[in-house]
C-alpha cells in the first residue's frame, strides 16, 4: 500500500549483501500494476473472443501457413462432424475439400483457400462432411499476418444446403411457370389466330349480307313498283268494265219492261239470265276493285269496338236474309282492336257473310264471335256450324278465286278471303282457318296490339 492508502501490485526482489559490518538484506519493490492490468485485459479479451466464436452461427477455422487447422468453433464441429483433435493432424483441404462432388480429385495446389493471398468474400464452394457427404458453402477468407509475416488464414463459412434447396425449388417452379406461360401463350396465339379467321369469315358474311340486303331492297322496290302498276291496271280495268256492264243491264231491263209484249217467254227468260250474269259480273268487278284498292289505301289506326261491328253486320245480314234462314249469333261483349276502321269492317263483313252463306242449309245455324287463346296469344275468332271444309285445302282458301264449294250451291267470287288476308297482313297480323266437313269452320285472326275492354 502506498503512503496515500492506494493499493498496487508489487514484485518483490530480495538481495542479501555482505559488508564489513556483517550482512544486510535489500528488498527491491517494483510496481507491476500496469503489467497486471494488461494481463487481466488480455484474459478478458480472450473470454470475449471465446464467447463470440463459441456462439457464432458461422463455421470458423484458423489454419497455419501449411493449411493445418489450429482452431475450429463448435459450429464448424457440428457442420463438418469433426473435432479439432480429429483433423489437426493434416491440412484442412485433405479432410473437407479433397474431392469434387462428381468424384474428381481436388488437388491442394488448386485450392483457393490454401492459395488465398488477400481477403476473399462470399465465394461459393462445396465441402465434405466426416461421413463423406457433400454440402454447399459460402466462404469468407482472411489471411493472418503477424509482424508483417504470413502465418496462415481464418476461414469462415456457412452451410447453405437449405438455401440451395430453396433456390432449386424456386428454379423448378420458375421453369414450370415458364412452361405453363409458354403453353398458355401458344394456346392464346392459336385462339387469336382462330378468332382472326372467324372474324374474317364474319366480315365476309357481313359483306355478303350487305350485298343480299341491297339486292333485296332493289327487288322489293321493283316489286313495289310493279305491284303499284298492277293495282292501277286492275283498278282501271275494273272501273272501265263497269260502264259497258251497266249498259248491258240497262238495255236488258228496257227490253223486259218496254218490249214485253213482243218477246215470247223464252226471250224473256234469256234476258233474265243476261241480267243475272251481269249482276254477277258486277259483283266480281266490285270485289276486285275493293281488293285492289287495299294496297294503295292509307290506313288510319284507332281503337275499335269489334263486338259492336259484328252486332251491326249481324242485323244487316238478318234484314237482308231470305225467309227460312235462321241464325243465332253469340257475340262476346267488349272485344276491341287497334286498327283501321274501314278495313276491319271489310274483314268482319267478309268473314260473317261467309259464315252466313255456308250455314244456309243448317236448320239451327250458329255464328260465334269472340277472343280466345292460341299458343298463349289472344286471337279473334268467328265460328260457324255450317258446311265446313276439308282441312287439306285450308291453305288454299285465302288465294284469289279459290273456292271449295260449287257456284251452284253457294254463290261467290272467291275474292273475299284474299281481301281479308291482304288487310290483316297490312295490319301486321295473321289469319288462318280450321274446318271439318259438315261440322263447321272457324276463322282466326290476330292483330298486334289486341285489347279487351
Ligand atoms: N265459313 C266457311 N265455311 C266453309 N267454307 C268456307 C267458309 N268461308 C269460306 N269458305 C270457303 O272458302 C272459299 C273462299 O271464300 P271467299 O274468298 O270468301 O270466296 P266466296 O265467299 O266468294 O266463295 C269459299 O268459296 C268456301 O269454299
Ligand atoms: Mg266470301
Amino acid at each position: 500500500m502506498k503512503k496515500d492508502g492506494t493499493q498496487f501490485y508489487a514484485q518483490l526482489e530480495s538481495e542479501i549483501e555482505f559488508d564489513q559490518n556483517g550482512h544486510q538484506c535489500r528488498i527491491i519493490i517494483t510496481d507491476i500494476t500496469i503489467q497486471k492490468r494488461g494481463e487481466e485485459s488480455l484474459r478478458q479479451q480472450f473470454h470475449i473472443n471465446k464467447t463470440i466464436t463459441d456462439n457464432a452461427a458461422s463455421c470458423l477455422f484458423m489454419m497455419d501457413k501449411q493449411g493445418y487447422p489450429t482452431f475450429m468453433n463448435p459450429a464448424a464441429e457440428a457442420v463438418t462432424g469433426y473435432t479439432l483433435d480429429q483433423i489437426c493432424a493434416m491440412p484442412l483441404h485433405d479432410s473437407i475439400h479433397h474431392h469434387h462432388p462428381d468424384g474428381r480429385p481436388y488437388p491442394k495446389c488448386n485450392c483457393p483457400i490454401d492459395n488465398a493471398e488477400a481477403e476473399m468474400k462470399g465465394y461459393e464452394d462445396i465441402f465434405i462432411r466426416r461421413d463423406g457427404t457433400f454440402f454447399p458453402v459460402i466462404c469468407y477468407i482472411a489471411p493472418l499476418e503477424e509482424k508483417g509475416k504470413d502465418v496462415g488464414c481464418v476461414l469462415e463459412f456457412h452451410d447453405v444446403t437449405e438455401q440451395k434447396k430453396v433456390e432449386r425449388e424456386l428454379l423448378k417452379h420458375k421453369e414450370q411457370l415458364e412452361t405453363l406461360v409458354d403453353e398458355r401463350t401458344k394456346a392464346l396465339e392459336e385462339k387469336v389466330l382462330k378468332l382472326n379467321k372467324s372474324e374474317k369469315a364474319l366480315l365476309y358474311m357481313l359483306e355478303d349480307m350487305k350485298y343480299v340486303s341491297k339486292k333485296l331492297k332493289q327487288r322489293s322496290a321493283e316489286l313495289e313498283a310493279s305491284n303499284e302498276e298492277l293495282n292501277t291496271f286492275s283498278y282501271s280495268v275494273s272501273h272501265d268494265l263497269q260502264a259497258p256492264l251497266r249498259g248491258i243491264d240497262g238495255f236488258s231491263k228496257i227490253l223486259i219492261t218496254e218490249y214485253a209484249d213482243v218477246l215470247d217467254e223464252q226471250g224473256k227468260s234469256h234476258l233474265q239470265r243476261i241480267r243475272k250474269a251481269t249482276m254477277k259480273m258486277s259483283h266480281l268487278i266490285n270485289d276486285l276493285l275493293s281488293f285492289s284498292r287495299i294496297s294503295s289505301y292509307k290506313t288510319r289506326y284507332e281503337s275499335l269496338d269489334l263486338s259492336q261491328k259484328v252486332g251491326s253486320i249481324a242485323i244487316e245480314l238478318k234484314e237482308a236474309s231470305e225467309a227460312g234462314h235462321r241464325v243465332d249469333f253469340i257475340i262476346q261483349e267488349g272485344v276491341v282492336a287497334y286498327g283501321d276502321n274501314k278495313l276491319l269492317n271489310i274483314v268482319l263483313d267478309n268473314l260473317l257473310q261467309n259464315a252466313w252463306k255456308f250455314t244456309a242449309k243448317k236448320p239451327r245455324a250458329k255464328i260465334e264471335f269472340g277472343v280466345t287463346h292460341v299458343n298463349g296469344e289472344e286471337v279473334y275468332f268467328i265460328r260457324d256450324n255450317g258446311v265446313g271444309f276439308d282441312m287439306k285445302y285450308a291453305g288454299k282458301l285465302f288465294g284469289t278465286f279459290q273456292r271449295l264449294h260449287s257456284e251452284k250451291e253457294y254463290m261467290g267470287t272467291g275474292i273475299g278471303l284474299a281481301t281479308v288476308r291482304r288487310i290483316i297482313n297490312r295490319h301486321g297480323g295473321q289469319v288462318w282457318a280450321e274446318g271439318q266437313e259438315e261440322k263447321g269452320a272457324i276463322f282466326y285472326f290476330k292483330l298486334p296490339g289486341i285489347k279487351k275492354k
